[in-house]
């Protein structure tokens, strides 16, 4: 039986482009998984989207003097290219700014409020009589009251690190330049997460085995040691999803951010389902028990994952869907939240101010995109943060993507391409020897050992293995040296040379998580005609906040789905199986996978960081 599998990636704000450390922090390993279970056959869903609102964005907008709709745009535009350039494969990536999201979220606070997990309580903000308007934490400045440094933010002393209560801060000004600032009672609604706590405990107890050591560390932890306390879900600001309460929006009031966003893991199902023509079809992974979601985020994003959203969907148990499609029914809750640590970049922090970063689209039009998953995936800061160091870029990339895979494939493939007129060697099967049948053999357990680490969501491991299964295809080759034997026996090289072909045949699957595009060319090489996976588009999708371009997904038959973008049936094929190389079967002329790159290069991506 198929299994269901959600794949939901953290929503990226919409007032900062993509770098390095965002692809391989959450967007690659949900793609990896995502692509393997797809080969499996399984029934997998992959969304996210632009989280469209809270202070930043607007802030970000102030200071260009746009629209804080524009520059949202503008951003989100860049995202679905980065996505669609390292084949990040979303069914689905929409944004937070969408009709369907603004009813999904309101719904999820009625049901909250509906069982009485909602309060509302005042309490004081600064407010700018001349901008008639409460100005959020963030747009306050003054001095600390802690250690008198004057540039504290309201909530927060950058200087001895302390988080400030904004009421105490001395001489406070608006970083907008909005006039003196009072302070002013505002009320607002918040989440009892402390009624929920056991709720919480409980799941976090329950999905243990499968969480990281990090995750389950930080979120039991915080539990322990300080409980959950009731948060506020609302803000005074004009950007956002409106309170679904009488004389809220019009009070300049919006939906909280973090409370909402999160909810883009159940409404772009809804809407991807909508887009597909199949409305109902965001069920088999909402509310299907059996069904697997996984949470790919980075780790200052762990709370909110695995206490907050959990909270809010056991808080509106059944009453959401009561609201939302008259029939109470509970929701699925997640499965796992593999949490990234942070990628650094050269020994310091990426910071997107100081230009010290490698920013997506520009790596992009330099270097190839699975040369970039490559060094991404196996330096994925999965147990602790890892560096982007340029050097070790160029070296990984030429000795091992190249000399240990690349050149596997094509030394072989050419090989036997310009030897045996453009055909697999057309060997009797039954004569295989015992050394060609025990790398076969060797390379067919690798459906296994790299599937349960995959299965995991151990992707450096699974990258690695896959890695060793090619070195073993090499020392293979290195031991019957086919190129020498066929000068005195044309019948003993073929054997080996079809042995080998077999092996990357196999191989590609195995890589096809990682490196989707070589994979496939190389799957265009060895002949086939169905695509391994299926294809990315965009397109315009209107409701009655405007019109928001969408990333798609168009599945391919060997990757859990037929090729009519309508049909989201998504049959099962099982792709992730050894190769069935046909002896004689036509070849395609090969070309090498992978560039090397020259070690020039490391010093003038060094010289272009922080300026
Ligand atoms: N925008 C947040 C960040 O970049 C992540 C939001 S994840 C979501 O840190 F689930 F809340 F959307
Ligand atoms: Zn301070």
């Amino acid at each position: 039986m198929p299994e269901n599998i959600l794949i939901a990636i953290a929503w990226p704000y919409s007032n900062a482009e993509i770098h390095v450390g965002n692809i391989t922090g959450s967007h690659l390993p949900g793609d990896i998984v995502a692509r393997y279970h797809r080969l499996k056959g399984n029934n997998v869903l992959m969304v996210s989207g632009t989280d469209a609102h809270g202070t930043p964005v607007v802030l970000a907008a102030d200071k260009e003097g746009k629209p804080v709709e524009e520059v949202y745009k503008k951003y989100h535009e860049s995202f679905l290219e980065v996505f669609k350039g390292y084949g990040i494969t979303y069914d689905l990536f929409t944004s937070t700014h969408t009709e369907n999201h603004f009813k999904v979220s309101q719904s999820m606070f009625l049901a909250l409020q509906k069982n009485g997990y909602l309060f509302k309580q005042f309490s004081k903000q600064w407010f700018s009589p001349s901008a008639n308007k409460f100005l959020p934490d963030r747009y306050v400045e003054g001095t600390c009251y802690i250690c008198g440094f004057e540039g504290a933010r309201s909530d927060q002393c950058d200087n001895c690190g302390n988080v400030l209560e904004p009421e105490k801060l001395i001489n406070p000004r608006a970083k907008t330049g909005d006039g003196a600032l009072e302070l002013r009672d505002t009320e607002h609604f918040y989440l009892d997460l402390s009624k929920l706590e056991p709720d919480v405990k409980k799941f976090l107890k329950e999905r243990a085995p499968h969480m990281r050591e990090t995750v389950l560390g930080e979120s039991l932890g915080k539990i322990e040691s300080e409980g959950l306390k009731p948060r506020s879900i609302t803000r005074d600001l004009d950007w956002g999803v409106p309170v679904p309460v009488e004389g809220w929006t019009e009070a300049g009031k919006r939906i909280y951010v973090w409370f909402e966003a999160v909810i883009g893991y159940l409404s772009a199902p809804i809407e991807w389902a909508q887009i597909s023509g199949r409305n109902d079809a965001w069920r088999d992974w909402w509310t299907n028990p059996k069904a697997k979601q996984y949470h790919f985020i980075g780790k200052d994003n762990i709370f909110f994952h695995t206490s907050q959203w959990p909270a809010e969907l056991m808080g509106a148990g059944s009453a959401f869907m009561e609201i939302f499609a008259g029939e109470p029914v509970p929701l699925t809750l997640p499965y796992d939240v593999p949490a990234n640590q942070f990628m650094n970049l050269e020994g310091q922090k990426i910071s997107g101010s100081r230009n010290w970063a490698v920013w997506g689209l520009d790596a992009l039009s330099r270097y190839d995109a699975d040369a970039l998953r490559y060094y991404l995936t196996i330096n994925m800061p999965e147990n602790k943060d890892s560096d982007w160091d340029w050097n070790e870029f160029v070296a990984r990339n030429n000795n091992e993507l190249v000399a240990t895979w690349g050149n596997l494939a094509n030394r072989v493939l050419s090989f036997c391409f310009r030897t045996w007129d453009g055909r697999v060697p057309d060997v009797d099967l039954k004569a295989l020897r015992p050394s060609d049948l025990s790398l076969l053999s060797a390379i067919d357990e690798g459906f296994e050992s790299v599937g349960s680490e995959l299965e995991a969501v151990h992707l450096r491991a699974a990258l690695q293995e896959a890695l060793r299964l090619a070195s073993l295809v090499n020392q293979y080759l290195d031991q019957t040296a086919p190129w020498t034997t066929i000068k005195q026996n044309k019948a003993e090289a073929a054997l080996t040379i079809y042995t080998a072909l077999k092996a990357i045949d196999s191989l590609k699957i195995l890589f096809a998580p990682f490196l989707p595009f070589s994979s496939q060319k190389l799957h265009e090489f060895f002949g086939y005609e169905t695509p391994l996976f299926g294809e990315q588009f965009t397109e315009d999708v209107s409701d009655s906040l405007g019109t928001h371009k969408v990333l798609l997904y168009r599945p391919s038959a060997l990757s859990g789905g037929s090729s009519n973008p309508k049909d989201v049936s998504r049959p099962a094929v099982e792709a992730w199986k050894p190769s069935e190389l046909k002896p004689g079967a036509k070849l395609n002329e090969p070309k090498p996978l992978f560039k090397k790159l020259e070690e020039k290069i490391v010093e003038e991506e060094r010289a272009k960081l922080g300026r």
